[in-house]
C-alpha cells in the first residue's frame, strides 16, 4: 500500500517545510517536492495542515488498580482517544507487587493491552522492592522484554512508595543495565504525617488533598532523588513536575551536568489548586498527585519548558468517573481515587496553550509532545521523526481550527472533563499510524488491536534494524 500526502507543511523538532511525503507500507519512503503520484494507492490532501510526527506520550494509566477500583479507560478506549488527539504511541507504567515475581506483573500488562490498542505501545515497569529475585530478573526485562524504564514512587505510603535505598539500588542497577529510572517524587512519609493531621482536624473536603501535600515536598523528594542519581551516576527522569521548587532542583543538576530530565502536564500549565475548592465535592475532579499548584507556578513551568529545564510533556492519563469512583472519597479526601482524563487532550492543550500563545515554537512543540520522549525511551528514530525509514505515525494538524473541549465530545469512556468548556486553536485531523490511517477527518477508522507493543532499546541507544525486527 503506498500513501501520498500532499501539500502539508512538514514540521520536526528541527524543521518546518513544505513538501509531500510518500508512504510504503507502515514506513515513510520519500520525502520531495511534487513526487510522482503513479502507484500510489491513496492520495491524502494536506492544505492548510501542518504534517507533524505523531505523539508520544511517555506517561499514561490504563487499565490501572487504584484505591480499591480500576480506571475507567483502558487499552481500547485510551488509546482510541489518544489517536483522536493525535498521539500514536503511548508508554504505560506496569505495576508490580511486593514478592511477587516482575514478570508476572509484565504478563497482566500485555494481558491489558493485547488485542486492544489502537496505537503502539510501550511499557515502564514499576520497582517497589530491590532483592536478589528483582535483581535476577531486571537484566532479561531490559534486554529481550524490551522495558528499558523503570518506575520508583518516593510517595503513596503503604502502597507504592519504596524507600531512598530501593531507589538508590534500581538507581545503580539501571546504569549497568541501561534503563532509565523514572520517579513520583513527593516526600511521602511527610505527606502521610500531614494527611493524618488533617483528617483528625476533620479537614476531608477535596482541597486538603493540595493542602496536604505542600510543594516543599515535591521540592525535597525531586532533590532527593536528583542528588542519589547523582551519587550513583545513574540517569533520571522526574515525572509531573508541578512547582518551581521542582523545576529548580532539576535546573541546579543539569548545570552540574547530571543526566536528569523532567516532565509536566497540561493540567498543570492550564488548571490550579483553586479548581480544587469547587462547590460541593466537584474540587474531586481535579485531585491529581502530586496536586493542581497556585497559578503562578504555571509561570515556572512555561519558563523551564522553554529554557529546556524541563523537556517533555506527559499526560498521566488515569481517569475516574466521577458519579461512582471519585465519590470513594466523598467524606474523606484521601480516599478520592488520584488522577484525570487527559490522553485526548494533551496535543491539543500544548499546541493551543504553548505555539498559539506565543510561549513556545512549533519545533519546540514537536520535540516536546514526541520527538524528546523518544530519544529518552529508546524509540527514536524509528518514532518521534518524520524522516525516509521512520515509522509513518504521522497527524495532519489544523492550526486554524478551534474546538471547545467536552466530556460530551471527548471519546474516553470516563463521564467528565477537567477541561470542560475550555477553548482550543488547532486541532488533529486526520492521523495514521505505521501507515496506515486510523483517524480520518476526526472520525476513528481503525480496529482496536492494531497497535503494537514496542521492545525499546536501552537507554542512549538508538532504536535498531534488528529491534525492529523483533517487534
Ligand atoms: O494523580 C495521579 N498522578 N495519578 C496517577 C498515578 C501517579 O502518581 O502518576
Ligand atoms: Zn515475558
Ligand atoms: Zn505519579
Ligand atoms: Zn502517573
Amino acid at each position: 500500500m503506498k500513501r501520498l500526502i500532499q501539500n502539508g507543511t512538514i514540521v520536526t523538532a528541527s524543521d518546518t517545510y513544505k513538501a509531500d511525503l510518500l508512504i510504503e507500507g507502515e514506513t515513510i519512503a520519500q520525502i520531495g517536492q511534487q513526487l510522482a503520484v503513479q502507484g500510489v494507492d491513496e492520495i491524502i490532501d494536506a492544505s492548510g495542515c501542518f504534517v507533524f510526527p505523531g505523539g508520544i506520550d511517555p506517561h499514561t494509566h490504563l487499565d490501572m488498580p487504584f484505591g480499591g477500583t480500576v480506571t475507567k479507560d483502558d487499552f481500547e478506549t485510551g488509546t482510541i482517544a489518544a489517536a483522536y488527539g493525535g498521539t500514536t504511541t503511548i508508554i504505560d507504567f506496569c505495576l508490580t507487587e511486593k514478592e511477587k515475581p516482575l514478570h508476572t506483573a509484565i504478563e497482566a500488562w500485555h494481558k491489558k493491552a493485547a488485542g486492544k490498542a489502537a496505537i503502539d505501545y510501550g511499557f515502564h515497569l514499576m520497582i517497589g522492592e530491590i532483592n536478589e529475585a528483582v535483581l535476577n530478573e531486571l537484566p532479561a526485562i531490559v534486554s529481550t522484554e524490551g522495558i528499558s524504564s523503570f518506575k520508583v514512587f518516593m510517595a503513596y505510603k503503604h502502597v507504592f512508595q519504596a524507600d531512598d535505598a530501593t531507589l538508590f539500588e534500581t538507581l545503580t542497577k539501571a546504569k549497568e543495565l541501561g534503563a532509565l529510572v523514572m520517579v513520583h517524587a513527593e516526600n511521602g512519609d511527610v505527606i502521610d504525617y500531614l494527611t493524618k493531621q488533617a483528617l483528625k482536624e476533620g479537614k476531608t473536603a477535596p482541597i486538603y488533598h493540595a493542602l496536604t501535600r505542600p510543594v516543599e515536598a515535591e521540592g525535597e523528594a525531586t532533590g532527593r532523588a536528583c542528588q542519589l542519581a547523582s551519587l550513583a551516576q545513574s540517569q533520571l527522569y522526574v515525572v509531573h513536575v508541578t512547582c518551581q521548587e521542582a523545576v529548580q532542583q532539576i535546573a541546579e543538576a543539569r548545570k552540574q551536568g547530571a543526566d536528569i530530565w523532567g516532565e509536566t502536564c497540561p493540567q498543570y500549565l492550564v488548571l490550579d489548586e483553586s479548581m480544587l475548592r469547587k462547590p460541593g465535592f466537584e474540587g474531586a475532579k481535579y485531585v491529581w498527585s502530586p496536586p493542581l499548584r497556585e497559578k503562578q507556578h504555571q509561570d515556572a513551568l512555561w519558563k523551564a519548558l522553554k529554557t529546556g529545564a524541563l523537556q517533555t510533556i506527559g499526560s498521566d492519563q488515569c481517569s475516574f468517573d466521577f458519579a461512582g469512583q471519585k465519590d470513594l472519597g466523598i467524606n474523606d479526601f484521601t480516599k478520592i481515587p488520584n488522577g484525570g482524563p487527559i490522553i485526548e487532550d494533551r496535543f491539543s492543550l500544548l499546541y493551543s496553550e504553548g505555539v498559539a500563545k506565543g510561549r513556545i515554537g512549533l519545533n519546540e512543540f514537536v520535540d516536546l509532545v514526541s520527538t524528546r520522549a523518544a530519544k529518552l525511551f529508546g524509540l527514536y528514530p524509528k518514532k518521534g521523526c518524520i524522516a525516509v525509514g521512520a515509522d509513518a505515525d504521522i497527524v495532519l494538524f489544523d492550526p486554524q481550527a478551534e474546538r471547545v473541549l467536552s466530556a460530551r465530545t471527548h471519546h474516553l469512556a470516563v463521564d467528565y472533563s477537567a477541561f470542560e468548556g475550555m477553548r482550543v486553536k488547532g486541532t488533529p485531523r486526520t492521523v495514521l499510524s505505521r501507515g496506515k490511517v486510523i483517524v480520518r477527518d476526526q472520525t476513528y477508522v481503525g480496529t482496536p488491536g492494531e497497535g503494537a507493543f514496542l521492545k525499546r532499546a536501552r537507554y542512549g541507544e538508538l532504536w535498531t534494524n534488528d529491534l525492529v525486527g523483533q517487534r
